[in-house]
């Protein structure tokens, strides 16, 4: 099979290589980047274990091919903390109990990660809609519709904080 040469942007940084035309942006993720945070759970687009941001929007890395992510930029979970810091995401995660065997945790944790970019403080019924396509079995979802709400709440009060911080400068 004729190999094309892919390069995608993750985490800011580039990878490059020769692909087969078949192979899945996950594996691409997972066998070439090496970032084996983005799991595979079912590859049949059912679970959202391999979650990832693609320019933008939270896709289903099984869904996708290596080779249409040519020049295009993910995120993945090992691109959200920060200097050693988790980011509020995962710090609320792992207060509110929000995982247990951790296998869909990092899809969660991506799909969250999106509608917190988009709505910055969601209701329950969004949260539960977004997660809609991420399966968890341990959890029973209660805890980790906590800790988006808990990731919500601190990084508001964060922003809260850094404005008040500016206008401390600007007075
Ligand atoms: S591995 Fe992609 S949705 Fe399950
Ligand atoms: S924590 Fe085990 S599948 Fe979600």
């Amino acid at each position: 099979m004729v190999k094309k040469e892919v390069t995608v942007t993750i985490n800011g940084k580039e990878y490059s290589s020769k692909v087969e035309p078949r192979m899945l942006l996950v594996h691409f993720i997972r066998d070439v980047a090496g970032l084996t945070g983005t799991h595979v759970g079912c590859d049949t687009s059912n679970c959202g274990a391999c979650t990832v941001v693609l320019d933008g929007k939270a896709v289903k890395s099984c869904t996708v091919l290596a080779v249409q992510c040519d020049n295009k930029r993910i995120t993945t979970v090992e691109g959200l903390s920060k200097d050693g810091k988790l980011h509020p995401i995962q710090k609320s995660f792992v207060d509110k109990h929000g995982l247990q065997c951790g296998y869909c945790t990092s899809g969660m944790i991506m799909t969250s990660f999106w509608l917190l970019q988009r709505n910055r403080n969601p209701s329950e019924k969004q949260i539960r809609e977004a997660l809609s396509g991420n399966l968890c079995r341990c959890t029973g979802y209660e805890n980790i519709v906590k800790a988006v709400k808990e990731a919500a709440r601190n990084i508001m009060s964060e922003q809260n904080r850094d404005l008040v911080k500016e206008e401390a400068i600007e007075a």
